[in-house]
């Protein structure tokens, strides 16, 4: 294979995909790779798993939604797609407020660094499992995902910057979670990842004087490759009812209340980089927990309910003690900074405590993307 040649966007294995990376990362740049190694509680993270109880997965229950979704992402319908063509505008980096291109850089490396960490698992299962089923299915994943986070690399390269891959395989921490865990948090990461950009792209479809830049216009594609990985997890799930009923159902009140209040804090840190999208971040907000609760109703017994009273104030609460955590951190104010852990950890306990509403879980999983 000559990588010059190739792009990510080409490459239909994920093998591909990343030797492509691999040779262009001698332009990678230490900061972005040393933000993308940054490992919090808000920091996108890479995991591991017990792969051999992953392998072990038998999608007979499930069989006849199963092989139409691997037909789907055998297809392959966005071979190609995520490469710059005429449709990418050019791009003022110079010119660019520096506060926004300070919070876009931000957004692009944690964007990057989160598709990456999808990659690197969705891979390593591949390369340890022999069940066909699961193999074929976390192939077509991690192909996907090297993708998504090579395009986004091409963009923060324009930028003069991009994420060294190779390196945070070797070098980032690895968290091991439960596969039940995998499948709980890694769903609904899917699943917010396609509300997250079907609600910008739709946005900005309305509003395109506030495309600042071009990448957005490729999020409706991109969404849907998402929108299939949350769908593999969800018939995953669907292969076992101990995964979401019982004591598990807690599990899943406490993963839907993590990723939701993550989200929130996160995205009310980029308040220019909102601005210049014309996005206010609450109603962004709102609007991804409602569709990603909405989704999460084919497999999930409960949703969160984010309009009760206690619901918005509390996320108000639970950023603002990150901001006082994240000053104290760099200030090094030991004290300020444990006063912010314990308002925070209050403030998350808080949320886990407003009652969750009850869901009838449909006897067909299989949904369509319809946003
Ligand atoms: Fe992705
Ligand atoms: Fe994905």
């Amino acid at each position: 294979m000559n990588v010059h040649m190739t792009h990510t966007a080409d490459a239909t294995t994920v093998e591909e995909g990343l030797a492509i990376q691999e040779a262009q990362a001698k332009l990678d740049n230490d900061m972005a790779t040393s933000v993308a190694m940054q490992n919090t509680l808000l920091t996108p993270r890479f995991y591991t798993t017990n792969f051999d109880e992953l392998d072990a997965v038998d999608v007979s229950p499930v069989r006849k939604d199963w092989d139409q979704l691997i037909a789907a992402m055998a297809a392959d319908p966005n071979k190609g797609h995520f490469r710059k063509n005429e449709d990418w505008d050019a791009v003022d980096w110079e010119g660019m407020d520096p506060d926004l291109k300070k919070e876009f850089i931000d957004f692009l490396i944690s964007s990057c660094t989160a598709e990456f960490s999808g990659c690197v698992l969705y891979k390593e299962m591949k390369r340890r499992g022999s069940n066909k089923d699961i193999t074929a299915l976390f192939q077509y994943m991690a192909r996907d995902e090297a993708r998504h986070a090579g395009f986004i690399n091409d963009a923060l390269r324009e930028a003069g910057i991009a994420v060294n891959l190779g390196f945070l395989t070797q070098k980032k921490k690895y968290t091991y979670f439960r596969p039940k865990f995998i499948y709980y948090a890694t769903y609904l990461s899917e699943k917010i990842g396609y509300a997250r950009y079907i609600t910008i792209f739709r946005h900005l479809e309305a509003n395109p004087d506030r495309r600042f830049h071009p990448i957005f216009k490729w999020f409706r594609e991109w969404c849907n490759d998402e929108f299939r990985h949350g769908e593999a997890f969800a018939l995953l799930m669907k292969t076992d009812p101990k995964l979401t009923s019982g004591i598990n159902t807690y599990w899943i009140k406490f993963f839907l209340t993590a990723v939701y209040a993550t989200m929130f804090v996160r995205d009310h840190q980029r308040p220019v980089f909102h601005r210049t999208l014309g996005v206010d971040p609450d109603w962004y907000a709102y609007e991804v927990f409602k569709k990603t609760s909405k989704l999460s109703e084919q497999i999930f017994p409960l949703t969160l309910d984010i309009d009760h009273p206690r619901w918005q104030p509390t996320l108000e609460a639970l950023s603002a003690a990150n901001v006082d955590l994240a000053e104290a951190t760099e200030r090094k104010q030991p004290l300020r900074k444990f006063a912010a852990q314990c308002r925070a950890g209050w403030a998350f306990m808080s949320l886990l405590m407003i009652p969750s509403k009850n869901n009838e879980v449909p006897v067909s999983t299989r949904l369509e993307p319809i946003y």
